[in-house]
């Protein structure tokens, strides 16, 4: 949730932590700090976005050649200058940063207390820094190892101490953690895009891992002392794809990324008849005995998750349940050995995911990481792997990275199938005709932003947004909406086309946009009658169908046309102009598109 920085070598630390920083705040902003080491160990720390710390540093320069930093999303106290990280015990001479929660902090900070410690803070980090302290005897490696022995929780911590300036130790349990190897100077991150632009290579550090980063090199050995051998892990992305390349907003950069996004997915795995799903072990026997079909997810991957469940169960006829993260992990499923769990999580990080995954992998599941981050820790989880390969999502309203989850499923969807044999040569050839057809009709829908831009003023100023479809259609509302309130903060909902009637029509009065996706077939009708009941109410009704539904023209008020193409592909094409719409109404209304109010990118606390 939070996003933490480390560099130790012969560069000033303060300017190289704050630029980790700004690449990591979609990890969370409400407050950002950064400690550096020279003579002494000196704290810059303030509420709200990175460029208030800079201003700080700016004002108040901290010199020396090793620093932590951090950027905050607040979990134990509100965002304040007094919580935001790094912390230190009431010496000074231990500092702190954390990502994560120490589940059992009121108990160790009663008993801190007890024996006469003041707390400077609200958050659950200072105590470690108290404890690192207590424990410290000369040996920060030592110290930090017993400090943690006491701590109860999922954590990232980093820790600098003014007796070894030069040296940085770090511990990861569950939140992510990785080491920048560079020449004469190392960097730790809780992301890889934070120091990409400095190195390409990588040390991932595990679960219950300890790591001591100084100016030449890094040693990683397990929490209870055990040295680990770990390869580097050489990164080959482009640094320039986290860049916004002119457009305003990075959702934007996203949205319009599609069209490459869904190509790089397909490419190379789809062969004549053959599905390449290279990260994916299972064989045909796996496959052909599959008794029931989870798929776990949060948020917009959930959602991408509807579409999967429905592609699965039609192609596959087998028995398919989607289920939020969250609500699995404690809701008792009656997972059985045999089963595939499918975990989608554009992160890997999503923590309700991951505790899902695990929870569906104990309970005799194969379970299959659908996800866009090369090394996370839901991909390590898995024993399959499909990579999305959407390049990194920056926008905190995620778009590119549920296209591409779509097309994974449909990729497996077309693996599992052919290998059921359950799969209908005819369907089969189509839609393998019509994914490799998606790139350019995503481009297509794109060039049409003008009009979504003209209903997105139309509605700018509604209170109230309803969006209805079948099906698929039904999918793609639930993502559509989801989409408009975490970015515009307009009050939006979802439903089944045919459950307005029972409930919620009675909140559908003149000039409340109604939003239907009208694009399956074989429920037209029925949506269409939907469509027929809002718009007796008054209701502004606006459209999503193909450009050759010479129907709906007839009832809706505007029509925001996706091209003709299999029914079953259709979210993929269909959710654009709603990515859209979501945008424009936000950027009418003034909002901060890439990190709306309250939200960070990645969850990874419960
Ligand atoms: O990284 P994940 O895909 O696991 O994230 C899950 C959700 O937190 C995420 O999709 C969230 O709903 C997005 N902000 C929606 O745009």
């Amino acid at each position: 949730m939070c996003g933490i920085m480390g560099y130790v070598g012969p560069q000033q630390a303060a300017p190289i932590l704050l630029d980790g920083l700004t690449r990591l705040e979609y990890r969370g902003y409400d407050s950002a700090g950064i400690a550096v080491a020279g003579g002494g160990i000196e704290i810059r720390k303030a509420e709200g976005k990175i460029e208030r710390l800079a201003a700080l540093i700016d004002s108040e320069p901290i010199a020396g050649n090793a620093g932590i930093g951090h950027t905050r999303w607040a979990t134990h106290g509100p965002p304040s200058d007094r919580n935001a990280h790094p912390h230190a015990d009431p010496t000074g001479d231990f500092v702190v940063v954390h990502n994560g929660i120490i589940e059992n902090f009121y108990a160790l900070r009663e008993e801190l207390q007890a024996s006469g410690a003041s707390f400077a803070s609200d958050t659950d980090t200072e105590v470690l820094a108290h404890l690192v302290a207590s424990e410290y005897d000369g040996d920060l490696v030592a110290a930090v190892r017993k400090a943690v022995a006491r701590a109860r929780g999922a954590y990232a911590l980093v820790v600098m101490a003014k007796a070894e300036p030069g040296t940085i130790v770090a511990v990861r349990k569950i939140s992510p953690l990785v080491v920048g190897l560079g020449d004469g100077e190392n960097y730790l991150a809780s992301d890889i895009p934070a120091v990409l632009h400095r190195t390409r290579d990588f040390l991932i550090v595990e679960d219950d891992e300890l790591v001591v980063i100084d100016a030449d090199g890094a040693s990683i050995e397990t929490i209870s002392g055990d040295p680990v051998q770990r390869e580097v892990f050489h990164v080959s992305w482009d640094a320039e794809q986290a860049e916004k390349a002119g457009f305003e907003h990075f959702m934007l950069k996203e949205i319009h990324e599609q069209p490459s996004v869904v190509s790089e997915t397909i490419a190379g795995r789809l062969e004549d008849d053959r599905v390449v799903l290279e990260d994916a072990a299972f064989d045909d026997d796996f496959a052909r005995g599959i008794g029931t079909l989870w798929i776990t997810a949060c948020g917009t991957a959930y959602h991408a998750g509807l579409v999967g469940a429905e592609v699965f169960r039609r192609t596959l006829r087998i028995p398919t349940r989607v289920e939020y993260a969250h609500e699995m992990r404690y809701g008792d499923p009656l997972v059985a050995p045999g089963d595939l769990a499918v975990a989608i999580s554009q992160s890997g990080e999503t923590a309700d995911t991951l505790a899902a995954a695990r929870l569906a992998g104990e309970l005799g599941a194969r379970v299959l990481a659908l996800t866009n981050v090369v090394g996370s820790t839901l991909s390590r989880d898995a024993d399959d792997i499909v990579y999305t390969r959407a390049g990194p999502e920056i926008s905190v309203a995620s778009t590119k990275a549920y296209l591409a989850m779509l097309i994974g499923q449909y990729l497996l969807a077309l693996r599992l199938g052919r290998a059921r044999g359950v799969l209908d040569e005819e369907v089969a050839r189509r839609v393998t005709a019509g994914l490799r057809r998606l790139p350019e009709m995503v481009e297509e829908v794109l060039r049409s932003e003008k009009d979504v831009m003209a209903a997105a003023e139309s509605m700018v100023d509604a209170d109230d947004v309803y969006f209805i479809g079948r099906g698929l259609d039904y999918a793609v509302a639930m993502e559509g909406s989801l989409k408009l309130k975490e970015i515009s903060y307009l009050h939006s909902e979802a439903m089944p086309a045919g459950e307005l009637k029972h409930g919620t029509l009675a909140l559908v009065t003149e000039g409340v946009p109604v939003i239907v996706v009208i694009t399956q077939r074989d429920v037209y009708d029925k949506t269409l009658s939907a469509v027929q009941e809002v718009k007796a109410r008054g209701a502004r009704v606006i459209a999503v169908a193909y450009d050759t539904d010479a129907e709906i023209g007839k009832f809706a008020d505007v029509v925001l046309r996706i091209p003709e193409g299999e029914d079953l592909l259709a979210p993929v094409t269909a959710v654009v102009p709603l990515q859209l719409l979501a945008y424009h109404v936000a950027r009418l209304r003034g909002h901060d598109i890439d990190q709306p109010r309250n939200l960070a990118k990645s969850v990874t606390v419960e």
